[in-house]
C-alpha cells in the first residue's frame, strides 16, 4: 500500500493512524524512515524498523518468545550472524552465533536478501500479522528497493502488509522507486495506491474551529485567511496557526474566556510570502547559541538524543539542554 502526496500533506500521519487497530489485532507495526542525507547507507529504513520489533517480541510472554526464537534459529541456521551484524538486538533473542562464512560482495548481497526475507517471514504469521511502514521512499537507497521487490515476490510470506509513503512531486517516471513499483506490478504483485490531496476549506475550518474552540460558522473568517496562505496543506496550516499564536495575533482573552484573533493583521500576513519564510523567520529569532545547536542536531539525523548532541557540542548535558530548550 503506497501513500503518495506533497510534502506536509499528511502521509506519515495517516499511516500512523492505523497503528492502533493493528495492535488491537495482536499484529506488529514497525516503521523506518529513509533520510535525505543518508541515501548511501544501504537498507537504512528497513534496519531502523526492526530493533523496535525485537523489543516488542522481548516483552511477549515467555512461551511465545521462545517459540519465535526457536523458529528464527531454525530458519536462519548457521548464518544468523549475518542478520545480527546489522540488527544487534537480535542477539538478545537467539544468543551468540558463530561467525558467518566470508563471501564475495555480490554473493554476500544475495545471501543477505534471502536471509532477511526469511527473517521477516518468521514475524509475519496469522497469529500476529506484521506491518512494515517505510517512510520517505523517495529517498530510498537501491539496496532497500531491491529488498522490497524480493519481499513482495516471496509467496511464502503471507501475513505481511508493506506500506510506503513518498512525495509524489519528487519522483519522476524514471525514479528508481517508480521503476521498482513497476517491476513488482509486472511480477503480479498487488500494489494499491492512495494519493492524498490537501484539506478542503471546510475540512480546514473544522480543524481551526476545534483548535480555538469556536463554532464552524464563527471560525470561518480566520480559516479563509489560513486557507489562502496554505491552500489546505495541513503541515503549513498548523505551522501558520502556531505562528499567529506566537506573534500574538491569535490570543486568549481571560475576561471573555475564549480565543480572539486579529483579523486585519492576519489578512496582511496571509497575503505576503509563504509559510516556509515564516518558519525560517522564527528560527532566526532564536538566540544565536540555540541556532548553532540546532545546526549540529540537524547533522546527526532527523532524530537525535541529548547525549550525542552534548558530545558533538562539547558541553555538559545540562548546558546543552538549556540552550536547546528555547527551540
Ligand atoms: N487530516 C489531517 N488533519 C489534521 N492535521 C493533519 C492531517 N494530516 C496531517 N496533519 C498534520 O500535518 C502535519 C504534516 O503531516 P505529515 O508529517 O504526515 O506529512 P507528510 O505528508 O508525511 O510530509 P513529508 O512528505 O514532509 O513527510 C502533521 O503535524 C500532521 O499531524
Ligand atoms: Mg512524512
Amino acid at each position: 500500500m503506497l501513500v503518495g502526496g506533497f510534502s506536509g500533506i499528511g502521509k506519515s500521519a495517516l499511516v500512523n493512524e492505523i497503528h492502533k487497530p493493528i495492535v488491537e489485532k495482536r499484529g506488529y507495526f514497525i516503521d523506518g524512515k529513509f533520510d535525505q542525507f543518508q541515501r548511501d547507507i544501504p537498507f537504512s529504513a528497513w534496519l531502523n524498523a526492526f530493533p523496535e520489533l525485537i523489543k516488542q517480541i522481548l516483552s511477549e510472554p515467555e512461551e511465545k518468545l521462545q517459540g519465535i526464537a526457536t523458529e528464527l534459529q531454525e530458519i536462519l541456521g548457521e548464518e544468523a550472524q549475518v542478520i545480527i551484524d546489522v540488527i544487534p538486538e537480535l542477539e538478545l533473542l537467539i544468543g551468540k552465533q558463530p561467525p558467518a562464512t566470508e563471501l564475495s560482495s555480490s554473493a554476500a548481497e544475495n545471501r543477505f536478501n534471502l536471509l532477511f526475507s526469511k527473517f521477516i517471514s518468521v514475524f509475519a504469521q496469522a497469529e500476529h500479522p506484521l506491518v512494515i511502514f517505510l517512510d520517505d521512499l523517495q529517498w530510498a537507497d537501491l539496496a532497500s528497493l531491491k529488498l522490497m521487490k524480493l519481499v513482495m515476490e516471496k509467496i511464502d510470506i503471507n501475513y505481511l502488509l508493506l506500506m510506503g509513503a513518498y512525495r509524489d512531486n519528487e519522483v519522476n517516471p524514471g525514479h528508481p522507486l517508480i521503476l521498482t513499483i513497476e517491476e513488482i506490478k509486472n511480477l503480479g504483485g498487488i500494489v494499491n495506491q492512495i494519493i492524498l490531496s490537501p484539506l478542503s476549506q471546510s475540512a480546514l475550518n473544522n480543524l481551526v474551529a476545534d483548535t480555538i474552540n469556536y463554532s464552524p460558522e464563527k471560525s470561518l473568517a480566520l480559516t479563509e485567511q489560513i486557507y489562502r496562505k496554505t491552500q489546505g496543506n495541513p503541515f503549513f496550516s498548523t505551522q501558520f496557526i502556531k505562528y499567529l499564536h506566537k506573534e500574538g495575533l491569535i490570543y486568549d482573552n481571560y475576561q471573555q474566556g475564549k480565543w480572539l484573533f486579529n483579523l486585519p493583521e492576519i489578512k496582511i500576513l496571509a497575503e505576503s510570502g509563504d509559510v516556509v519564510e515564516l518558519m525560517a523567520d522564527q528560527i532566526q529569532k532564536l538566540p544565536q547559541s540555540t541556532q548553532e545547536l540546532l545546526k549540529l542536531a540537524a547533522c546527526i539525523s532527523n532524530q537525535f538524543d541529548l547525549e550525542t548532541l552534548s558530545v558533538v557540542y562539547d558541553k555538559s548535558r545540562s548546558e546543552t539542554a538549556s540552550y536547546l530548550w528555547n527551540a
